[in-house]
């Protein structure tokens, strides 16, 4: 398996991807449904144009060590600190005929077998919440939930569902809070207060992540309700047009609570070196997103792990040329911002 084969396996089943050499939201623009940004898509498009602006310190003069790219998740071993982004609505974003759940089982067996864990989507009816809960059941819970910012109701119902199952941890899109499709929703999605994560975080009794974090204030208050990580994200530029670019954000929010808190980043991130740039830059972990689709639309779980690990080979030949032996040699000396 190569990934042109995987990508001319998804051609045709994904029929609302324009499959641009670079996917970086330029071709796409506005198309939500679909998979492009919101508006004039300035946003996903900054995600990817920003990442450019990083470059890499080449320094091969290091002691020759095999080079090792696992890390860890709340102590949990995996092979790479890459995991998979939540994607839901498979047939309206993709224009897939793959189910939600064949989609959801791809992903999360995918993950695993490449070392790694992916998280899984929510959406108006429960069921897109309850489903990879299931899923999840049949690989030892070695799989992340993700909760949309539902008013209470909505919460209840799902957290009541994963209760007595095991789920590794749950994450909250709450940057969700403004869809207008889920403000019409029997729970609308609402805007969460401190108060109201910490009641999140502690119904939820697995390790808790908060989602669509884009400012320090932002990462001050999902410390101060107990979360145990963030995500440092935009939504992949599909709930605000005109934000900055994830990797713009993230050194400073690792400044801040970088040392009380995991912190994940995610937002156009294509390549080990992306995913390098944002270890470099304070991140423990980067998620990928919509390659990640194609990948399972194309050759289902093997297509997911074909491109994990090849992210991961990726990754190891930057830090070989960085002088990088294992992921906690990467700092932000290994690169250099352009202005
Ligand atoms: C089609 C599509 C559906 C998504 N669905 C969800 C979702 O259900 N929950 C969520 O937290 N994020 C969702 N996201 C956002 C992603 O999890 C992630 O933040 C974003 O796609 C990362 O950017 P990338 O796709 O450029 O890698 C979705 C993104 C896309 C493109």
């Amino acid at each position: 398996m190569n990934w042109n084969e995987v990508i001319e396996n998804a051609k045709g089943k994904a029929v609302k991807c324009r499959f641009c050499p670079e996917c970086n939201g330029i071709a796409c623009k506005g198309q939500i449904p679909g998979l492009g940004g919101k508006g004039s898509g300035s946003s996903f498009i900054r995600n990817v144009e920003k990442l450019k602006e990083v470059r890499i310190n080449l320094d091969v003069l290091a002691e020759n060590r095999p080079i090792d790219t696992s890390s860890t998740l709340f102590s949990y071993p995996v092979s790479l600190p890459v995991f998979i982004a939540p994607i839901a609505g498979i047939k309206n974003n993709y224009g897939a005929e793959l189910s939600e759940s064949d989609y959801t089982e791809a992903v999360v067996k995918g993950a695993i077998d490449a070392g790694t864990l992916a998280f899984c989507g929510d959406g108006v009816n429960p069921n897109m919440f309850f489903e990879p809960v299931d899923i999840i059941q049949k690989y030892d819970g070695l799989g992340i939930c993700t909760i949309k910012p539902w008013s209470q109701g909505g919460i209840d119902e799902r957290i009541n569902y994963i209760k007595d199952k095991k789920i590794f941890a749950l994450a909250s899109d709450v940057d969700a809070a403004g869809l207008p499709l889920l403000r019409n929703a029997p729970f609308p999605v609402e805007n969460k207060s401190v108060e109201a994560l910490a009641k999140l975080k502690k119904q939820a009794q697995v390790p808790f992540i908060v989602k669509g974090v884009m400012t320090v204030e932002g990462a001050l208050k999902a410390l101060e309700a107990g979360a145990d990580a963030i995500v440092v994200s935009n939504h992949g530029g599909r709930v605000l047009d005109d934000c900055l670019a994830t990797i713009e954000v993230l050194p400073n929010i690792k400044k801040t609570v970088g040392d009380k808190m995991t912190i994940l980043v995610d937002g156009g991130f294509r390549s080990g070196k992306d995913v390098f740039k944002a270890l470099a830059l304070g991140a423990d972990g980067v998620l990928i997103g919509r390659p990640i689709g194609l990948a399972a639309i194309g050759n289902h779980a093997e297509g997911v792990t074909f491109y994990l690990k090849k992210i991961q080979s990726e990754l190891a030949e930057t830090m070989i040329m960085t002088g990088c032996n294992k992921i906690s040699d990467i700092s932000e000396k290994c690169v250099t911002v352009l202005k």
